[in-house]
């Protein structure tokens, strides 16, 4: 627990009152300080953070009701227990008192025991209080540290995954973290927020994950592929939902939504559905052009990289055809952080 003095703030007019206060209170193990008005009881909670204040009501300058009502607005102040000291017949301050913050009451004259039976409970209740709230506060932390942790291992899995299709599919290792990124500065520039830019980085590196089951002699096959072969290849988008699917974690359903669309066409000529237009999901439109783009400049078995310009003016020729024409503006605009993007990660 809390192992300091406690410092009691007691604030009365009257110096013989303090008097008696401080001395009924001096024979308990506390430090004591002093306030005339509740001017000066203000300033001194807000510069030495007692752990308790009595206050008395009637004070010159500032009451204590005007005083407490400060303390109980202030951040710093607020949680300290103030316990007024009233005379009897005041009801209607002792009520008042409570509806404004005050933590208790004790009737004047003042007699030892009690006084020292309620600072003492007082304060062991505020101390419990102000233990439990460095507790959920630990606790908190420590919640959010592993939960940190967890989201940087299943990101970083789910990398490594879509690395795993690389490697059988002969593709240089960095086209997942390209296309990622690429797909996410897209996302970025079209306008979502910054939870659905993340969504988009960490689902879409699984898009390919499907030619882990596609036979080597197709996806490595330097020449055209025949009309079976090329059914086959195209059968990696169900390979793939069939991998992710049947979680309900948003992450992996959304990257089931790629996978089953990164093919798709906006012209509706794509695979595997034949969908068009707005009937493809926005992040399978999105990937289809980071993929596209991604894939044009770099090595393949089949192809050397283009330059980048002539991919983007083939990107350009597919406005309105293979993409949605606003994504295509999207991309263009948002050119040169693609292209540095590319070369950062390049093989
Ligand atoms: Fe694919
Ligand atoms: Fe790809």
């Amino acid at each position: 627990m809390i192992n300091k003095i406690p410092l009691i703030l007691i604030v009365d007019d009257n110096q013989m009152n303090l008097k008696v206060l401080g001395t009924i209170l001096m024979e308990e193990n506390y430090e004591i300080i002093l306030a005339g008005n509740g001017k000066e009881a203000v300033h001194e909670a807000k510069t030495n953070h007692p752990d308790i204040i009595l206050m008395d009501v009637m004070m010159p300058e500032m009451n204590g009701l005007e005083a407490t009502k400060i303390l109980k607005k202030d951040d710093e102040t607020k949680n300290i227990p103030v316990i007024f000291i009233t005379a009897i017949g005041e009801e209607s301050t002792e009520e008042e008192g409570f509806r404004i913050g005050a933590a208790d009451y004790i009737n004047k004259p003042v007699r030892g025991p009690i006084v020292r039976a309620r600072v003492k409970a007082h304060l062991e209740l505020h101390n419990q209080k102000k233990y439990l709230e460095q507790k959920v506060l630990e606790r908190t932390e420590e919640l959010k540290k592993k939960n940190e942790e967890l989201e940087e291992t299943r990101f970083e899995i789910i990398k490594r995954l879509g690395k795993a299709a690389e490697f059988k599919d002969n593709e240089t290792g960095n086209h997942i973290l390209r296309m990622s990124r690429i797909s996410a500065i897209m996302a970025k520039g079209l306008g979502l927020t910054k939870a659905e830019c993340d969504l988009i980085l960490q689902a879409s590196p699984m898009h390919d994950i499907g030619k882990i089951g596609i036979p080597d002699n197709i996806l490595l096959k330097k020449g055209r592929l025949d009309t079976d072969e090329w059914a086959i290849m195209q059968s990696h988008v169900y390979v793939g939902a069939e991998i992710l699917k049947g979680n309900n974690s948003k992450l992996l359903n959304t990257a089931v939504e790629i996978v089953l669309t990164h093919h798709e066409r906006w012209d509706g000529n794509g695979y595997p559905k034949g969908i068009k237009g707005e009937q493809i999901p926005l992040f399978g439109r999105i990937c289809a052009v980071a993929d596209v783009f991604d894939a044009l400049t770099s090595k393949r078995p089949y192809k050397e990289a283009w330059p980048v310009a002539k991919a983007v003016s083939q990107i350009r020729n597919e406005k309105g055809k293979h993409f949605q024409p606003e994504l295509v503006d999207v991309f263009i605009e948002n050119l040169p952080e693609i292209i540095e993007i590319s070369n950062h990660f390049s093989d």
